[in-house]
């Protein structure tokens, strides 16, 4: 039958023309839906007799039978295309060059700080390190540097308004001298011993760590750093902080010839006390006095906050600034780039 024919052709160009699942749906109502075109050829049967009902019920059901085929072709047409197209969105460009995973590498900072740990670790000095949130009695009072002294001012303390368990008040430690007393004090028992049977240890650390002051220029930073050095046994002397020292400041430098000189200063918690400049023998530097640390003989009364007796135990401490020392080995001139964490600068150093 030449209608049923055409009918045919037209579903399955309309069906071919969806360009979209949801448009073949839409396209299929229109010919199998509840009012489509073929269930209407279908009601339409009813007025006929039993015999051309027969003939053309099966014609008809023929024809919806090939438009049902063409729909499921067109479905299972429209689902591959759909997958292609996603395998296609996620298909991975295997020629493209990989992307690494950068190279890290140690901050200037941290990297001169091993190098001193290293240089005072072959001297025989333990490495200790430290809480940065302090009590007042450590950062100051138990370094002889009594409540309302004026000397306390010398350092532009950030003081936390608030206390510990015990009371005391907090600030974020202006220098690494309360390890002085928190390593003298750790190890007591070690000492108690040994006093009690003649051997009488000496104290040897370093103390590396953060250390905060309100000021900030081209070489000040409210964060910095600062390394504490102490030796403390029954004879060491001036002399040896001297020899130290010097000695530090020529491998740290790898500078043989480098030279260093005490200058007379005041620290509350050394008596006497100095500050120690270098002068470089060769390089761009070479002939100036640079001021690398402040040190001294420990001052009686801290030795007795170490908790140790002052008529038996004499020693010297130094506090540097390993952030200064950087700046002169890697030749960098603002303090600030160390802290800014800009790339450009520190994978230099890598
Ligand atoms: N703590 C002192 C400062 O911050 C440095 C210092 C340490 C001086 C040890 C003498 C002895 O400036």
């Amino acid at each position: 039958m030449a209608e049923l024919q055409a009918l045919l052709s037209q579903a399955q160009a309309e069906f071919a023309a969806a360009p979209t699942a949801a448009e073949l749906e839409n396209a299929k109502a229109r010919f199998l839906g509840k009012t489509g075109r073929v269930t209407e050829l279908l009601k339409s049967l009813g007025s006929l007799s039993v015999d051309e009902k027969k003939r053309q019920g099966a014609e008809i059901n023929q024809l919806k039978g090939a438009i049902e085929a063409a729909l499921q072709a067109r479905r299972d047409a429209l689902a591959a295309a759909e997958l292609d197209a996603q395998l296609k969105a996620q298909a991975l460009d295997v020629t493209l060059p990989g992307r690494q995973r950068g190279m890290g590498g140690l901050h200037p900072v941290s990297r001169a700080i091993e190098r001193i740990e290293s240089i005072f670790g072959s001297m025989g000095f333990d490495v200790a390190e430290g809480p940065e949130i302090e009590t007042d009695w450590m950062s100051f009072t138990a370094l002889n540097n009594p409540e309302n002294h004026p000397a306390r001012s010398m350092q532009d303390t950030f003081y936390v308004d608030m206390k510990d368990a015990q009371g005391r008040w907090l600030n974020l430690r202006p220098h690494t001298s309360p390890m002085q007393v928190r390593y003298a004090r750790a190890h007591a028992e070690r000492h108690a011993a040994a006093a009690a049977d003649g051997s009488m240890p000496e104290i040897r650390v370093i103390a590396p760590g953060r250390t905060y002051r309100v000021d900030s220029d081209a070489t000040h930073s409210p964060m910095f750093h600062q390394c504490e050095g102490l030796w403390i046994g029954q004879a060491i002397s001036f002399k040896d902080l001297k020899v130290v020292f010097t000695e530090f400041l020529r491998e740290f430098f790898e500078d043989s010839g480098l030279q260093t000189r005490f200058r007379p200063s005041y620290f509350p918690f050394t008596e006497p006390s100095a500050e120690i400049d270098m002068m470089f023998a060769s390089g761009p530097l070479k002939g100036r006095w640079l001021e690398v640390a402040g040190s001294g003989q420990v001052h009686p009364n801290v030795v007795r906050n170490y908790g140790l007796d002052p008529e038996h135990w004499i020693g010297f401490a130094f506090g540097m600034g390993p952030d200064r020392l950087a700046m002169l080995r890697y030749g960098v001139s603002d303090l600030r780039l160390f802290f800014d964490g800009d790339l450009r600068f520190l994978s230099q150093f890598r």
